[in-house]
């Protein structure tokens, strides 16, 4: 107990501790916030789907079949038949050929990496020693799936960030093991995308599995919003295309498509979805009808669109030179995280929820304001958000100061 009372006070000494706000209500893009309304540009409910009447008349609906939880795991008798129905919907949507579903991205990560890598002792299989598989990782993965690859037996090399030099290096010195690399489609942190087909022609040529964490691009990046395969036009070439149903979709759980044998084999193996209840059935039908929308109604991610081009133009016109970003996520990086923090609660005292994230969500020195965009803003929103960063730009002396972010070498484990 000592040595957690300590650590607690010098994370708070040193300022690491985040200002955690309570939330009374969620009117989109606005939230309530200890009575008092805000504008919000930190979610990733992209799409607003959360609180779409149709999708909550869904949820409705099954809560009145179904009850709100199924209170068993899939195997025993928690296979619910609209279960079913959502997988093959994700794997219609994704154009996969299966999917499954866990309770959260985490659980998803942390699930599938040591289902696929790791060993099976038993039924005649081959002894394998999980030495000969290696996991390769870039480094600004996120956290589930590094949390994935220290559960998992295999050991694990990290690349440094989209840098496929480093990568195929790894990939060479390896030749004869069994590989599977790791990436972000969009991280979530800065914003970027991962060089997909670049990964692919590796993973291609040094015989390696690819894995990849869409998170962030589902319901966003690709014409129809089917992510990072569709926006680099590489779909049906990754073998596990990994993501959540809690950012664009509204929802809660994550997901996994990938063939049919792989799906079959981690419903008994990845041991976060054999040994934990389904995903209840109020989000089950919500997640449903958010697919269907997604679908159906492109004028939302078109809007989505407009207002990204709104916040990151206006951004620069201010003098934030900060933009590295390719999609909502759009960071401004501050470095110094007394600063940063500071940034954040003028933002807040202005009526702007745009908090700041400091080490270790980012590396030591990146600390930043992480700003999302939502489809639901209004240009007047967007407005007086850009005018707020102005005024607290102006007050801390950053404007036109701040770095553009660059990605210098970084230490490797
Ligand atoms: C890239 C990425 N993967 C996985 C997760 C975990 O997803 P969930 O919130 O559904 O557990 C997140 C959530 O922040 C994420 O950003």
């Amino acid at each position: 107990m000592d040595y957690m009372k300590k650590l607690l006070k010098a994370l708070k000494e040193e300022n690491l501790y985040p200002d955690i706000r309570t939330v009374n209500d969620v009117p989109y893009p606005e939230l309530i916030i200890e009575g008092r309304r805000y504008l919000c540009f930190c979610s990733n409910n992209y799409l607003g789907l959360s609180i779409h009447p149709e999708v909550k008349k869904a949820a409705i609906e099954a809560i009145q079949r179904f009850g709100i939880g199924t209170c068993e795991s899939r195997i025993i008798a928690g296979n619910l038949s609209i279960l079913e129905e959502l997988e093959q919907a994700i794997a219609d949507f994704k154009k996969e050929p299966a999917a499954m579903v866990f309770l959260s991205g985490f659980m998803a990560n942390i699930g599938i990496i040591p289902g696929v890598m790791d060993s099976f002792e038993g039924l005649g299989m081959p002894a394998v020693n999980n030495d000969e598989n290696l996991i390769i990782r870039d480094y600004l993965c996120h956290t589930s799936i590094i949390e994935g690859c220290r559960l998992s037996k295999s050991p694990t090399k990290t690349y440094l960030h989209n840098n496929m030099e480093h990568l195929e290096k790894i990939l060479s010195r390896n030749e004869h093991r069994r590989k599977l690399i790791i990436t972000d489609g969009v991280f979530s942190m800065d914003g970027d995308m991962a060089p997909l087909p670049d990964i692919i022609y590796l993973a291609k040529q040094y015989n390696a599995m690819v894995m990849i964490d869409d998170a962030h691009a589902t319901g966003v990046i690709g014409k129809n919003g089917r992510g990072t395969p569709e926006h680099f036009d590489v779909e049906g070439q990754i073998d596990l295309v990994m993501g959540t149903l809690s950012k664009a979709i509204g929802a809660l759980g994550g997901y996994l498509t990938s063939s049919r044998e792989v799906i079959d084999l981690l419903k008994v193996k990845a041991r976060s979805y054999v040994f934990s209840s389904s995903l209840p059935p109020e989000q089950v039908y919500g997640i449903i009808k958010s697919l269907q929308i997604i679908q159906n109604k492109p004028e939302l991610r078109e809007r989505l669109w407009k207002n990204i081009d709104h916040l990151k133009s206006g951004l620069k016109s201010i003098g934030f030179k900060t933009v590295e970003s390719e999609t909502q996520i759009i960071p401004i990086i501050i470095g110094d995280e007394e600063k940063s923090k500071k940034m954040a609660r003028l933002m807040f005292d202005m009526g702007i929820l745009a908090p700041s994230v400091t080490y270790p969500a980012v590396p030591e020195g990146k600390s930043r304001i992480r700003c999302t965009v939502m489809a639901t803003h209004t240009p007047q929103q967007i407005d007086k958000a850009l005018e707020a960063f102005q005024v607290a730009g102006d007050k801390l002396g950053i404007i036109g100061k701040v770095k553009t972010h660059k990605r210098e070498p970084i230490h490797v484990v």
